[in-house]
């Protein structure tokens, strides 16, 4: 095959991933009600409706806006759905629902981009490449993991809509809370070396902003859980009044608990003195084999009622991908090896909407032997959200990182089981606020001391 046979190749199957990607949040938003689509969820984000103009805005601010500089679509439409909320601590919207426009017109707006970018993309086949003022591949990437990441923000955001306003969907499968064996999590030792984080410049591969420059990081030894920490480890610590142990909680964390009556994460529930679990679409008995979903105030406190920490970025890149036999070559690109990751290996690429009990996936397993490593919920770290060296905002979306390297956010790797597949490579970076509770994100513990504990 030919150079440009092989390029034409990549553009098509971007195209046909654009399409997916629409019919994945199409089939998101038909999983609202109709007489629900202008509630708020969550109070700190938009109404659920300023998503479905938000995606075909980007889209289009994008595409024709930045990278080719034409007009507007609807000039009042296309700022009105421009930019999400990032909250900041006590701040909430005010507006109304009918400070938005009709469903009819969000839809109409709906049709009109995506007609208007298939028409682009199908004229400027390779020979008007030129008209491109950065990558197409690039432009298209972005489009379609922007579109993908809010999929995954709007599964945690409709998880706080109540069953009766969500539509199940047609292949909806129950969840599986069927206790297996036992599961003994266990620390494991990682000896100190290399870790590779970010990806380089010069490859083949898309990445984000802040995924730039790949570069190593000497970590010293430690010793990582094998597991994410489970709802039934976390039960002990609601037991033994964690929630009520100042020493456990920083100032301002102490202080969010308190006045947000936290004391307990955010999915469980309590009926006649038994906890609960609030699926997506179903209430179960606390499942104490799944990983447990918290803030990461929640996550640190836990790990200082066990003596431990959270990993840095660093230390979740050499246990994830690191091999005990040695040099930084041996790293792997997924935890499991170089296979590009199957739904076999663990859970995510929305296959589910719920997690499963943690060490179900035996070929996922790290080379260390951690479990769930990708998949199965996101993991906090303890590392500041900040540029890696070499980092260079997007001239075109100049604000995606840059905006969010504020010593207020927090890096969280793995994956949950609603991210899709194409955001599992391992430069990939997440990041959210430490008083942020809607994620789908556990944690596992690291004990940082080099001798042996008697
Ligand atoms: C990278 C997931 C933290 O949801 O705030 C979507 C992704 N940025 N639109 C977020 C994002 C702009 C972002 N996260």
């Amino acid at each position: 095959m030919n150079a440009s046979a092989t390029q034409l190749d990549k553009r098509e199957q971007l195209l046909v991933r654009l399409a997916e990607s629409r019919s994945v949040t199409d089939d998101v938003f038909r999983m609202v009600r109709a007489d629900a689509l202008y509630d708020r969820p969550i109070p700190e984000r938009h109404r659920i409706v300023f998503y479905i103009g938000h995606l075909e805005a980007f889209d289009w601010n994008l595409i024709a806006g930045q990278a080719l500089g034409l007009g507007a679509a609807d000039k009042e439409f296309d700022r009105l759905f421009a930019f999400g909320i990032d909250p900041v601590d006590g701040g909430l919207p005010e507006d109304k629902p009918s400070d938005w426009p009709r469903l009819s017109e969000i839809s109409a707006y709906n049709l009109r981009v995506r007609e208007k970018i298939d028409n682009i993309l199908k004229n400027h086949s390779r020979s008007s490449e030129s008209y491109w003022q950065y990558p197409e591949e690039v432009i298209l990437n972005v489009t379609i993991e922007h579109r993908l990441m809010h999929a995954e923000t709007l599964a945690y955001m409709l998880h706080q809509l109540s069953p009766e306003r969500k539509i199940l969907p047609r292949s909806y499968q129950p969840v599986d809370t069927r206790s297996r064996l036992p599961i003994v999590s266990r620390m494991i030792d990682i000896p100190a070396g290399l870790a590779t984080l970010g990806i380089r410049r010069e490859g083949e591969s898309f990445g984000w902003d802040n995924e730039f420059e790949e570069h190593s990081v000497e970590v010293p030894a430690f010793a990582i859980s094998s597991h994410k920490v489970t709802n039934g480890e976390f039960l002990q610590f609601v037991r033994e009044c964690g929630y009520d142990d100042r020493r456990l909680w920083s100032v301002a964390d102490w202080d969010w608990i308190k006045n947000q009556n936290i004391a307990h994460p955010l999915l469980w529930f309590k009926r006649q003195d038994r906890w609960f679990y609030r699926a997506m679409f179903e209430e179960v008995q606390l499942p104490l084999d799944w990983p447990v979903y918290v803030s990461q105030a929640e996550a640190v406190a836990y790990a200082r009622f066990v003596g431990m920490a959270l990993p840095t970025e660093a230390q979740f890149h050499r246990a994830a991908y690191g091999t005990p036999e040695g040099p930084e070559e041996t790293e792997r690109a997924y935890p499991w090896g170089d296979a590009p990751p199957d739904a076999g290996r663990g859970n995510f690429d929305l296959q589910r909407w719920d997690p499963v009990a943690v060490g179900s996936y035996p070929s996922g397993r790290s080379a260390f032997g951690l479990e769930d490593t990708l998949g199965n919920g996101w993991e906090w770290t303890s590392s500041h959200f900040a540029p890696h060296p070499g980092f260079e905002p997007f001239p075109f979306y100049r604000g995606y990182s840059e905006n969010f390297f504020d010593e207020s956010h927090f890096v969280v790797k793995s994956a949950s089981p609603r991210t899709a597949a194409c955001m599992l490579r391992r430069s990939f970076r997440n990041w959210f606020q430490p008083h942020y509770p809607f994620v789908y994100a556990s944690f596992r513990c690291v004990n940082n001391r080099m001798e042996p504990v008697c």
